[in-house]
């Protein structure tokens, strides 16, 4: 039984959400806790059904697992609410009564003409301006909110009740280690450190209570907004590999580039990361798609995922083979 954190590897949108819905239903998870805030969409295909979850968990499908959000979160009211009914997950969600609160002025703030809006490209969620207002000692919490009275808990309590316990619990990050606004590329970045201390922090979980780090990489780069990304490709040449995509909450189109083993040599390290879930491996190699069975992937496929074992150093215990949950080439028992 253990402790795992799961870290984006890039700029965001690597599939954690498929990867945690995916360990959701495989292990017995006892307690997923989601990290962050709305800026963030996780999208997890269950049950026939594509949920593009901001702040629910995406372990939510276990209906076993307790829910949590975290301290170090910030939390839209409205679409905490609208996720609750969504996912049907009233009875087992639990919110810090520590985090914090997005207002309608903080999204106001990131929108229209302004600096973050214009220069940075933020996703306009109204996250960065409700993280300053908390520095400024002036936001309002979880606990002043009455309608999230009946949701409140002390998640970190809660949590290290269950690692000490022994039971399986599963700390989300989001978004991906070069937008933290320490290690990332600065100023194109968001407003708060996304890297799996950050998470443990967020959570209230010591470093010495990790047992693993699951660094996720999609099989090539994706970053929205402003910012640098290394051997970008033109957008033809992305649509012609078939690797744009679209942003969960904006809509916007994703800038996309080939895998970078420099940036991921570079997140690992930074995470001090243990394995690497590798997500979308059907996108690059089509023939993959689906395939359950580490044998039967293409030649071209599998000298992919040595390569990346053989520079990177970690083991790819999980592969992405396309979009449902049950998608994943799991390698576990295998290689640890
Ligand atoms: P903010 O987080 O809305 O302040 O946006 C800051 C930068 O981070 C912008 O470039 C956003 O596009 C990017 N960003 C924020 N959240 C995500 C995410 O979940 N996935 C990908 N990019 C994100
Ligand atoms: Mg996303």
């Amino acid at each position: 039984m253990t402790t795992t954190v799961i870290v984006g590897g890039f700029f965001g949108d690597e599939g954690k959400g498929k990867v945690v819905s995916y360990l959701a239903l495989k292990d017995n998870v006892k307690i997923a806790v989601r990290t962050g805030s709305v800026n963030a969409g996780h999208t997890v295909n269950w049950n026939g059904k594509t949920y593009k979850l901001r702040i629910i968990p995406s372990a939510f499908m276990n209906e076993d697992s307790r829910l949590l959000i975290g301290a170090g979160a910030n939390i839209n009211v409205n679409i905490f609410f609208k996720e609750i009914r969504e996912t049907g997950t009233e009875k087992r969600v639990g919110i810090d009564e520590q985090a914090s609160i997005i207002e309608e002025k903080h999204i106001l703030e990131d929108r229209g003409n302004s600096y973050l809006s214009k220069t940075i490209g933020t996703t306009g969620q109204g996250v960065g301006p409700a993280i300053a207002e908390r520095v400024r000692r002036k936001a309002k919490l979880a606990r002043d909110i009455p309608e999230l009275n009946p949701y409140l808990t002390d998640v970190a309590g809660e949590v290290n009740e269950a690692i000490e316990k022994g039971e399986n619990v599963i700390l989300e990050g989001t978004q991906g280690t070069f937008l933290s606004l320490y290690h990332g590329t600065y100023p194109y970045v968001t407003g708060r450190d996304t890297t799996a201390a950050a998470i443990c922090s967020e959570v209230g979980v010591g470093p010495t209570k990790i047992d693993d780090v699951l660094i996720v990489f999609k099989s090539y780069v994706t970053r929205v907004g402003a910012g640098p990304l290394p051997g970008e490709l033109s957008l033809e040449e992305a649509e012609r590999r078939g690797w744009l995509e679209k942003a969960t909450v904006t809509g916007r189109i994703r800038r996309a580039a080939p895998f970078n083993y420099e940036l991921a040599r570079k997140a690992i390290m930074i995470n001090g990361a243990t394995q690497i879930a590798l997500t979308k491996i059907d996108i690059v190699f089509p023939e993959c798609k689906g395939i359950k069975d580490y044998d039967k992937l293409s030649l071209n496929a599998k000298k992919f995922i040595e390569e990346i074992e053989n520079k990177l150093k970690i083991p790819v215990t999980m592969i992405g083979t396309g979009p449902e949950a049950e998608n994943i080439i799991d390698l576990r028992r295998e290689k640890i």
